[in-house]
């Protein structure tokens, strides 16, 4: 067989976001789209030779590109590709496949909690021999790559069956088919007491996961179901479909809406959870109880040394700027260093490789560990489950417990979808405009004390990363956050995150929004959402 140059290309805007390309499906199977930017990959990480991992959430196109990406692989000299069979791999998988089988890299195909199917989205992130998402200057050099080359190699050969497990040869290419689930159930394994959860849920615990027609229903079935014991049919949604049926995978209350009101009533099962489309995120809650991420990731650290693998206990926290400073309370309290990183799983990478962090955290529902270079949102339920058999309490009563230690930070996130891109930027560059002039003044009634654009130096590596969201600190340590998210595929998405700290136990059952009234208002007042947008009301919180 041989292989053959196709003249296409560049096109433009082939720039990773915040994780990997992620363009509207129809965009990816555009003639040679997909392909010039799987050059640009190969092109920016020097291709031959190298051992890769292949696979993606099951998302309608990924077969047909999983294909695709083989034969350009084979035709650009790569070594080996270990695929998930039927092209299937969960993020945090992926992640730990590169890991275990000390890999260069990855290539995941996923546009994670985006809708799918033909008129939704699609996306390819690549990810590095630690198992992350490249970091910027990886994601720098793709671009670059994508926008001076002249067209792609391709292999004549046909791809082979994805779904045969073994290895099989294309072109002098190695294609290793492995079970998807495999490897990580026995990491989960490893890292939890599943003895002491399948005892608890031996004795009555009864537990409700969403996989949303995505990728972690054959990793929660054979997880949650098969090597714990958990009722069939605990898992729901639990085949992932191409167009995750009809479902928009994000698992937050608005998205995950039928679990959420499952939960809330009384006969809901003691612990809900949901992942999203490629199995990163995850959503907690209990019966009658909603834990909000940014609680999640502080509870999840002031625990974690119940479980197995982190009885040694955690050496740091980090976290996104947006996510809430609950988790800071942790970090001092255990006397561990807390990190505060720009929004993007990206940024913990390189304190997680140098030993800083241990668990890791954000506000967008994701959490995870050193276990992998990805947020994990399995991994995230059976930690939880995991301090829940050793405590012996309910979500309920396990935060509150957590509240009356550490206080409690109410928050909130909201989101403007689908914005105008002159609109949300324009909503940015007014507070932009007045960040100098804050600090001593008065809105919504707070005193501010500080305000800034955030920028980061990362500890380990020296980078810096600039304007990665605005935030208005006041008095007390109420802020707020305006940001745009790097993730929409159409127009923008302003999102404004809302924090307000209580240490007052009697105060603990108050409505979030009404302890968040000052700090929306203040907001509301120094940046004009509603003016410039028209919008009064956000179309999802959080
Ligand atoms: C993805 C990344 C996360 C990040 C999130 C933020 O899920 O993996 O690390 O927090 O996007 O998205 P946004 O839309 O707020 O830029
Ligand atoms: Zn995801």
């Amino acid at each position: 067989m041989t292989s053959m140059t196709v003249t296409a290309g560049p096109f433009a805007g082939q720039k990773p976001g915040t994780s990997g390309l992620r363009k509207k499906t129809a965009q990816f199977r555009a003639p040679h789209y997909l392909e010039c930017f799987v050059q640009a990959i190969f092109e920016a990480i020097d291709a031959p030779g190298k051992v890769l991992v292949l696979g993606g959430d099951g998302r309608f196109f990924g077969r047909e590109a999983a294909a695709v990406i083989l034969r350009m692989a084979a035709a650009n000299g790569v070594a080996r590709v270990i695929l998930g069979q039927g092209g299937l791999l969960s993020t945090p998988a992926a992640s730990h496949l590169i890991r275990l089988n000390g890999a260069d890299g990855g290539i995941i195909l996923s546009a994670s909690h985006n809708p799918g199917g033909e008129t939704g989205d699609f996306g390819v992130k690549y990810n590095i021999a630690n198992g992350g998402p490249a970091p910027e200057a990886v994601t720098a050099a793709i671009h670059a790559a994508s926008e001076t080359l002249t067209g792609y190699r391709i292999s004549d050969a046909p791809a082979p069956d994805l779904d045969r497990l073994g290895e099989t040869l294309l072109d002098g290419m190695v294609v290793q088919v492995v079970d998807p689930v495999l490897d990580y159930a026995e990491l989960m394994e490893r890292l939890f007491d599943f003895p002491a959860i399948a005892r608890m849920i031996a004795g009555g615990f009864t537990l409700r996961f969403d996989a949303m027609c995505a990728v972690t229903g054959p990793y929660a079935v054979e997880i949650l179901e098969r090597r714990l014991g958990a009722a069939p049919g605990s898992v729901v949604n639990a085949v992932p479909l191409p167009d995750f049926g009809g479902m928009h995978p994000d698992p937050n209350p608005t998205w995950a809406s039928d679990l959420y009101e499952r939960m809330m009533s009384p006969e809901g099962p003691d612990f809900g959870a949901a992942s999203d489309g490629d199995g990163d995120r995850n959503m907690v809650l209990g019966r009658g109880i909603y834990v909000t991420p940014s609680d999640s990731l502080a509870v999840l650290a002031a625990h974690a040394h119940l479980a197995p693998g982190y009885s040694g206990g955690i050496k740091g926290i980090a976290r996104s700027m947006p996510t809430s400073t609950a988790a800071d309370r942790v970090a001092e309290a255990l006397g561990i260093e807390a990190h505060e990183t720009p929004t993007g799983w990206k940024f913990f990478g390189t304190l997680l490789d140098a030993g800083r962090a241990t668990i890791c955290g954000e506000e967008s529902f994701g959490t995870g560990s050193d276990h992998v270079r990805e947020k994990d949102g399995l991994w995230a339920v059976l930690l939880w489950l995991n301090i829940l058999a050793a405590t012996g309490q309910g979500v309920d009563a396990l935060l509150a417990a957590h509240w009356r230690r550490f206080g409690r930070v109410f928050y909130s996130r909201h989101d403007y979808e689908a914005l105008p891109v002159a609109q949300a930027e324009a909503v940015m560059a007014e507070l932009r405009g007045q960040l100098d002039s804050l600090p001593g003044r008065s809105a919504g009634g707070l005193r501010i004390v500080a305000a800034d654009d955030f920028a980061y130096a990362d500890p380990v590596d020296g980078s810096v990363t600039t304007g990665q969201g605005l935030r208005v600190l006041f008095e007390g340590g109420a802020r707020f956050v305006l940001r745009l998210s790097g993730t929409g595929t159409e127009g923008a998405t302003l999102r404004l995150y809302l924090e307000w700290p209580c240490n007052d136990p009697d105060q603990f059952e108050t409505e979030t929004r009404t302890m968040l009234a000052p700090v929306i208002a203040a907001a509301e007042a120094l940046a004009g959402i509603a003016r410039h947008t028209g919008r009064t009301e956000p179309d999802v919180i959080t």
